[in-house]
């Protein structure tokens, strides 16, 4: 591996998180981003030969199939695209000598009880998604070389589809809006995710150079929690103040049970992450999620401005 500038392969690229990386990636090496073009999960041995092609040092992959109420129509596609695919990148990544940086959830786990889940804790996934990311971590821990597999959680950003851009579209139309308020864990923004990511691979590369690195699992997510309620009521306090001029319709946002918000997907009551490992690991300090929230909706509302 070139030890000054490696060359970092970077999937999923036009994701949330991916977006992000494209920017906190350039300053690590020489990037080049892939599309589901060239590189398509849902044909794993195509995906392999495109790994084999390109020789990355570091390759970093974002993509994956996000869809969690869709999942349990596609199980299969969304078991090849989050089991198989990686899998086959870490076959590819052993081979060429590369590092695997990859993303997994907070929904591998039950959900139940109350305290945050640490990285070394049981999984016990319960919707499909989960389980093709479970899938995916497990194939990459098969096939051994040098990975990093950072679990995130309720993951937003300036563009996408996430819960941020959904609140603010419908609480523009609607004067009430019902909102879950007993599943816990930490929103996470894309850009504070691929920050961190930056700052770990420039320490698993000296990790690497020093004989000092062990593949792991580790808990990325943004310090603190709140439920999906929590999340909608400080995100529309905050918007008023960040954009004054942008029309609100809501009025009441009333807290309701999950059983009240039935989906196709189940999902786990309690996501809390336990981030310390990553924390003493990549010496970093993960911030509250409020401060990456401030940080969208002040990009949000910049757009607006700029129309
Ligand atoms: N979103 C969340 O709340 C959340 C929570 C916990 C963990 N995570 C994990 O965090 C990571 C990043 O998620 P995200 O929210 O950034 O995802 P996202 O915004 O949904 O982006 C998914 C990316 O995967 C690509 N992709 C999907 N299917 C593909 C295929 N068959 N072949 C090639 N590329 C494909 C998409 O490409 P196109 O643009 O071509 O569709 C896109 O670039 C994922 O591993 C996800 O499981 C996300």
């Amino acid at each position: 591996m070139s030890a000054a500038r490696p060359k970092i392969l970077l999937l999923g690229a036009t994701g949330q998180v991916g977006w992000e990386l494209a920017r906190s990636l350039q300053p690590l090496g020489a990037l080049r981003c892939s599309t589901r073009n060239e590189a398509n999960f849902s044909a794993p041995a195509d995906l392999e030969a495109h790994i084999t092609q390109a020789s990355p040092d570091v390759i970093v992959n974002a993509a994956a199939y996000t869809a969690v109420d869709q999942a349990e129509k596609e199980p299969t596609l969304a078991h090849c695209v989050n089991g198989e695919a990686p899998g086959a990148l870490a076959r590819a990544a052993r081979r060429s000598g590369a590092l695997l940086i990859h993303y997994s959830t907070d929904y591998v786990f039950a959900g139940t009880g109350e305290r945050a889940w640490r990285s070394t804790d049981s999984v016990d996934p319960q919707n499909v998604y989960g389980h093709s990311k479970l899938a995916g971590e497990r194939a990459i821990a098969d096939a051994g070389g040098d990975w990093l597999t950072f679990r995130t959680s309720w993951v937003y950003a300036a563009r996408g589809r996430n819960f941020v851009r959904t609140m603010l579209k419908l609480g523009a139309e609607r004067d009430t809006l019902r909102v879950v308020a007993d599943q816990i864990g930490a929103p996470t923004s894309a850009r504070l995710i691929a920050d961190a990511t930056a700052q770990a691979l420039a320490i698993a590369l000296l990790e690497r150079r020093e004989g000092q690195f062990l593949s792991a699992i580790h808990h990325l997510c943004a310090a603190g929690h709140t439920s999906w309620h929590g999340f909608a009521q400080t995100l529309f306090e905050r918007w008023t103040m960040i954009a004054p001029d942008q029309p609100v319709a809501l009025r009441t946002l009333s807290a309701i049970p999950s059983t009240e918000y039935p989906t196709p997907a189940r999902r786990p009551l309690n996501s809390r992450l336990d981030c310390s490992d990553f924390e003493v690991r990549f010496r970093l300090t993960l911030p509250p999620w409020q401060q990456g929230l401030d940080l969208v909706l002040a990009e949000l509302a910049e757009a607006v401005s700029a129309r």
